[in-house]
């Protein structure tokens, strides 16, 4: 079995990286040349992508590497613009191999639609009428997809809410709709709006919205993970990694970037695969709020053995067909290397990178802090762009970290220090 335990992986060159990439999830060469052409993604299909294109917005896609999730390796697609998370994502994921890895599982990829009525005087009576006809509604809504009907998706199930609004009494369909391997706003938005008119009839009120909801708690994905103390750095840290939970679950304003954490890791996932990231951040901040009180989407515990414990359920809509997931070229080979067979094994991936993200950043927090592991990365950057190639890079971040000046005149002073030993060795060797 393929690792992806890669040790080292970042020290590679891109070419040296592909390669490996390559391997382990059988790419071709024409999936290759596209990862390392930027503008893979073609003007004319941009332009059947949405409305009003001018051009197309490359952004730089990692590999994050070590995630064992429920026995299998994987390694993850991770399209982001902030340094550090595709390192973070990696070290969480390696911190988890201490003890098997991430476990995920998830329910049914069911969504939920809703449709509203209004102006009903007996909303109660209304109520009752429609959960009497449901199995003309579902009728109704699985006629509109036959094909996700064959494969075993479609309308399930339908439960009605009467709530008190600023207007009034509402009263609201939710129909339960399994999308299999899609994300499923299209499929769930027309079979609210084929259902609508037998609502209104029924009813005899107004119908207004019709449209899936976000809050997907019908769509769940958990990840779980036990975390070797030794692994952290040790009973201390692994306790201070729980204070720093228990501060993200007494206070908001820290669960918000807890949560955000989180989502750096779920969203780049999300966007290296073409997914309606926006669906997934409105449904996992909403569940994060769901009792009324915003909280953190992970728990952090420590077991008797006095090992870090963690644990995270979300929303979360991602399909794996429909939408653009099958359209984009990059996409399509995200989920390539992801080796996703269904929805729900990417849903289940993607709250376990979300966990192993969250990991990173609380062990940096309650430790060195992330600025060290941020600056890292920024000095790399600042030493490439200064000219340095090979071992220079490394050589030249070093000293730049350590002497606390992340500076491109700094950079190019320590390059050309080098580079005048170089010269120096070379003039000697030619004497
Ligand atoms: C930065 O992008 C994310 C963190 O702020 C998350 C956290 O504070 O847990 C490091």
């Amino acid at each position: 079995m393929k690792s992806s335990a890669i040790s080292g992986f970042y020290k590679l060159s891109i070419d040296e990286r592909l390669r490996l990439v390559k391997e382990f999830a059988d790419l071709t060469d024409e999936e290759v040349s596209a990862l390392k052409a930027s503008g893979a993604l073609s003007l004319d299909l941009a332009d059947r992508m949405i409305e009003n294109v001018i051009g197309v917005f490359p952004m730089p896609m990692g590999i994050a590497v070590n995630f064992l999730i429920n026995g299998r390796d994987y390694l993850i697609p991770m399209v982001i613009e902030e340094t550090s998370v595709v390192a973070a994502a990696s070290h969480g994921a390696k911190m988890t191999r201490s003890k098997g890895g991430i476990f995920a599982s998830s329910t049914e990829p069911v969504m939920i639609g809703q449709i509203q009525a209004v102006k009903i005087k007996d909303p109660y009576r209304a109520r009752m009428s429609i959960l009497e006809a449901k199995e003309d509604i579902l009728k109704k809504a699985n006629e509109q997809d036959p094909m996700l009907v064959s494969v075993g998706g479609g309308a399930k199930d339908l439960r009605v809410k009467v709530i008190d609004t600023i207007k009034g009494p509402m009263v609201i369909t939710e129909l339960l709709v399994d999308c299999r391997d899609a994300m499923g706003a299209n499929a769930v938005n027309t079979m609210c709006e084929a259902v609508a008119p037998l609502i209104a009839h029924i009813t005899g009120g107004k119908v207004l919205l019709r449209i899936v909801s976000n809050l997907a708690t019908e769509r769940l994905a958990r990840a779980w993970t036990i975390v070797d103390k030794n692994a952290v750095g040790g009973e201390e840290v692994v306790d201070s990694i729980i204070d720093a939970y228990a501060f993200a679950a007494a206070d908001p304003y820290r669960a918000a970037t807890h949560n955000k954490g989180i989502l750096n890791g779920i969203i780049s996932v999300a966007l290296a695969t073409c997914n309606d990231h926006r669906a997934i951040e409105a449904g996992a901040h909403a569940y994060a709020a769901r009792f009324g009180c915003y909280m953190p989407l992970s728990v952090w515990e420590k077991n008797e053995d006095g090992d870090l414990v963690g644990s995270i359920e979300m929303p979360m809509a991602v399909g794996i067909i429909g939408g653009a997931t099958k359209v984009h070229p990059i996409a399509k080979i995200a989920l390539k290397i992801l080796g996703v067979k269904s929805a729900r094994e990417l849903a289940e991936v993607m709250v376990s990178v979300g966990l192993a993200q969250n990991l990173a950043a609380l062990r940096a927090l309650v430790s060195e802090g992330i600025q060290r592991g941020h600056m890292e990365l920024h000095a790399r950057n600042i030493a490439i762009m200064a000219g340095a190639t090979g071992e220079l890079i490394d050589i030249i971040a070093d000293r730049m970290v350590k002497e606390r000046k992340i500076r491109m005149d700094r950079a190019r002073e320590i390059l050309e220090e080098y580079r005048g030993r170089a010269d120096e060795g070379l003039k000697k060797l030619l004497a």
